[in-house]
């Protein structure tokens, strides 16, 4: 089959394409033919070997953990699935990815896509969706009424984000360029800001809940928006304890893990047609390397999909 896989860390010259063996799965796995991946910043942070402390990989790896595609084989301890089945999943992050026509996933990573998504935004829902859901109702128990200040609602986990905080009754408030405004709103915000135009303390009357997917100053400057008693949910940098105690407000930090529960709750939003990934950029395996540079140029809209078979 063919792979896109890393024997080293680097730069987008050490993507290859090459022909491997199909993987081989476990009594609790199922085999899925990949129909389309999805593009994380992930990826390419693992490719240049940023989380090599963090996930010891043994190289070659296939990269890219999000995958829609058709059940081609289950395993001996496996009931929930046939042959056939149509599923999304964001697979174990230690195990080869999703960059190739076959992968093998633990069944209980995986769930049946609705009908309502193709395959290319059903591989373009589980990490960003999984991780947004995290945030806000795992973490953050977003209530109805509240005030949601989103950052980055143009990209991959914030315009999902948006889409969850409106779903549970959130008030949202989302950040993003001057070019991304009309976007923010369109996916549902109440308040679109731009970061460029003055300070966002200008532009923001105080929230509840602030989900930070850019971390760094934005973070820092993020203390100040909040109520008292409120929340911080970074998914980027790890946030200040004693920053939090000197605003009165919490602070929580996510990183994501494979959840078959929070894939059918993003079914469900699907269904309701209150949920629909946004996917601005199409790549294949042959062109990678764009979809690499794509997500490292900081300004992708939605999601960036990998077309495969
Ligand atoms: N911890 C975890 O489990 C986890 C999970 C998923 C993602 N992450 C991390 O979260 C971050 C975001 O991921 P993603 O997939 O959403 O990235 P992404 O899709 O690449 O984000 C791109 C978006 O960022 C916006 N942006 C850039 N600078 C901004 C600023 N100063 N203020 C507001 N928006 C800004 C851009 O909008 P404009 O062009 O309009 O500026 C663009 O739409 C990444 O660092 C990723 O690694 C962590």
């Amino acid at each position: 089959m063919r792979a896109v896989r890393i024997h080293q860390y680097g730069g987008t010259e050490t993507l290859k394409l090459e022909n491997i063996t199909k993987p081989k799965i476990n009594d609790d796995d199922i085999l899925i033919a990949v129909r389309s991946a999805a593009i994380n910043p992930v990826d390419w942070k693992i490719r240049e070997g940023y989380l090599q402390a963090f996930i010891p990989y043994e190289l070659p790896v296939t990269l890219g953990w999000d995958v829609a595609g058709i059940v081609v084989e289950v395993g001996s301890k496996v009931s929930e699935f046939n042959v056939g089945d149509e599923v999304f999943s964001r697979p174990n992050i230690a195990r080869d990815g999703s960059y190739a026509d076959y992968i093998a996933v633990k069944a209980d990573e995986a769930v049946l896509k609705s009908p309502k998504l193709s395959f290319s935004e059903a591989a373009a829902l589980p990490l960003a969706g999984i991780t947004a859901w995290q945030c806000l109702v795992d973490v953050a128990n977003v209530q109805p009424g509240q005030r949601v200040l989103i950052h980055a609602g143009a990209g991959g986990v914030g315009h999902l984000a948006i889409q969850i905080a409106k779903a549970k009754g959130a008030t949202v408030i989302a950040t993003a360029s001057a070019a991304n405004q009309d976007l923010l709103i369109n996916l549902g915000a109440d308040q679109a800001v731009d970061y460029a135009k003055s300070s966002l303390k200008e532009q923001i009357e105080p929230v509840d809940i602030v989900v930070d997917t850019m971390g760094g100053d934005v973070q820092k400057h993020s203390w100040e928006l909040l109520k008292e008693n409120g929340i911080l949910v970074s998914v980027v940098d790890q946030p200040d304890e004693e920053l939090a105690q000197a605003h009165n407000a919490r602070a929580a930090f996510v990183f994501i893990e494979p959840s078959s529960r929070i894939l059918k709750e993003l079914n469900s939003l699907v269904e309701a047609d209150l949920l629909k990934p946004l996917i601005e950029h199409h790549f294949t395996l042959e062109t990678i390397v764009d979809a690499h540079l794509q997500s490292q140029s900081g300004r992708t809209r939605g999601k960036i999909v990998i077309d495969i078979n």
